[in-house]
Parts: C-alpha cells; structure tokens; sequence
C-alpha cells in the first residue's frame, strides 16, 4: 500500500533569541503572521493529506487570525512541551487520535520559523525519499570557512567544512520510527527530528535544499525572510 505524507508544524516556542515579547511564528512578515507561510506550503501540496499545528497550551495568538481558507486540511492541537522535542512527540501521539495515520506513513515535520521553503524544495524531498527505508530532511552544504574559537573569540584552528551540511526542515520520517525516536530521546537537548533517528544507529538521507529556506532566529533575520517570500523562484 502507497504510504500517505502529512505535515506536523511545531509551533510552541516562545522565540527568546528573536527578543520580542510576541511569539516569533506570530511576527507579521510580508502582510500575514510568520507562521501561515509554513501552513500554507504544506496545506498547498496535493500530496500532503493533512497538516498538524502543535501551539503551546496557553497560545493566545491564533485565534486572532481566519485560517478557513485551509479548512479541509488543517488541524490544530494545543499539546505543546517544554522542548520542540516533546513538542513534536505530543503532537504526534495527539494527531492520531484524531485522523487515521499509518505507522508507515510519511511526516514531515517543519517549523514555524521557516516561512520560506518553496515547493520545488519540498516536492524535491518527497521525490527522494519516498521509497527511503529510513528518511530523511532538507539541508545546505556548509558554504563558509569555519573556525573554532577558544573562551575569547580568538580562533583556536579552521575546521574543514568537508562533508559538512546545515540540517533544515522540513525533516521526514515514518510515523512509527519518529515516535519511537523521540520517546527515546525526549529529555535530552536533541533540537531536530534526524538527530533522534540518528541516536537509533539509522543514517537520514540529506536532501540538497539552499539557503532561502532559513530559519528566523534573531531580529535581522526577519528583512531576510521577507526578502525571500517577496521573491519567488
Ligand atoms: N518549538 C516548539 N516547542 C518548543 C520549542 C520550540 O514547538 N518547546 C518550535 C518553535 O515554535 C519553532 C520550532 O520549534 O517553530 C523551531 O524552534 P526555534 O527556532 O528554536 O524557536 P523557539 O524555540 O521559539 O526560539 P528560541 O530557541 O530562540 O527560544
Ligand atoms: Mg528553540
């Protein structure tokens, strides 16, 4: 039987490194909070049957806004934890309460705070691991000279970069492995789905993405983002 895919969207972080008082999936960024540009790039893939957002139990942000245009997909869940880990874990276990997911179906996993993933990056990664034994996520060679420093900023030596990557998301795994990866992993500082996987023995395949698909972290990433989704392609 053909595996189904579905999107999980944790988004119960409180942004503390982007310093606003404001959640930082709820920035306004190019006329919508950040947040609906990652709902709606999953919700808009004829291929993803159904698309979760974990919110923190307290949220009281997305209510303020109509998400009716994605009504036939979309499904909120209101389990987020104390880690984007347990997060996601919460809302996996919540999701198939609700819809029937199969233990070998595909989910893709992605961040609130990458609003600008576009469709060729994520039809790109369902094509090369849709018949993946273990999967796998969206990551970008690293580009630049890397230094290690010692306690005073001063470089301690360069390090090759070779067979280095820059893991992103969206991050996709099969429902069973993911939840067992997670469960296993729940109270460590693990801050990705791979990693868990990859705490399993298994090897996630990387799937060249590029540098648009970036992650808002701190303020000034924010012009960036907005940059990118005014220029499409
Ligand atoms: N996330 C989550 N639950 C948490 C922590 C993070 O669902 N307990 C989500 C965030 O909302 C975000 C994604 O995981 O969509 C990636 O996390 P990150 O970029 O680190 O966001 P925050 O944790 O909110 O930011 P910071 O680390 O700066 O506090
Ligand atoms: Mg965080």
């Amino acid at each position: 039987m053909m595996a189904n895919f579905f999107g999980l969207i944790p988004a119960a972080g409180s942004g503390s490194r982007m310093g606003n008082e404001l959640p930082k999936q709820y920035l306004p960024l190019a006329g919508k909070p950040m947040i609906y540009h990652a709902v709606r790039r999953l919700c808009s893939s004829s291929r993803i049957g159904g698309v979760f957002v974990i919110l923190a139990p307290e949220d009281g942000e997305w209510g303020k806004y109509d998400w009716s245009e994605f009504a036939d997909k979309l499904a909120v869940i209101r389990c987020g934890g104390g880690t984007r880990a347990q997060s996601v874990l919460n809302g996996l276990k919540a999701a198939r309460k609700t819809s029937p997911i199969g233990d070998t179906d595909w989910v893709l996993v992605h961040d609130a705070a990458r609003p600008c993933l576009s469709e060729n990056q994520l039809d790109r990664l369902m094509d090369e691991l849709a018949d993946d034994e273990v999967g796998g996520l969206l990551a970008v060679p690293v580009a630049d000279t890397l230094k290690r420093s010692d306690n005073s900023s001063r470089v301690k030596n360069t390090e090759s970069r070779e067979h280095l990557w820059q893991a992103q998301t969206p991050q996709m795994f099969r429902y069973n492995l993911l939840v067992e990866a997670l469960g296993m992993t729940g109270g460590t500082a693990m801050t990705d789905d791979a990693g868990a996987v990859e705490a399993l023995g298994l090897h996630p395949k990387l799937v060249l993405s590029d540098a648009r698909n970036l992650k808002v972290t701190y303020p000034q990433d924010l012009a960036l983002a907005e940059l990118v989704l005014r220029n499409p392609g």
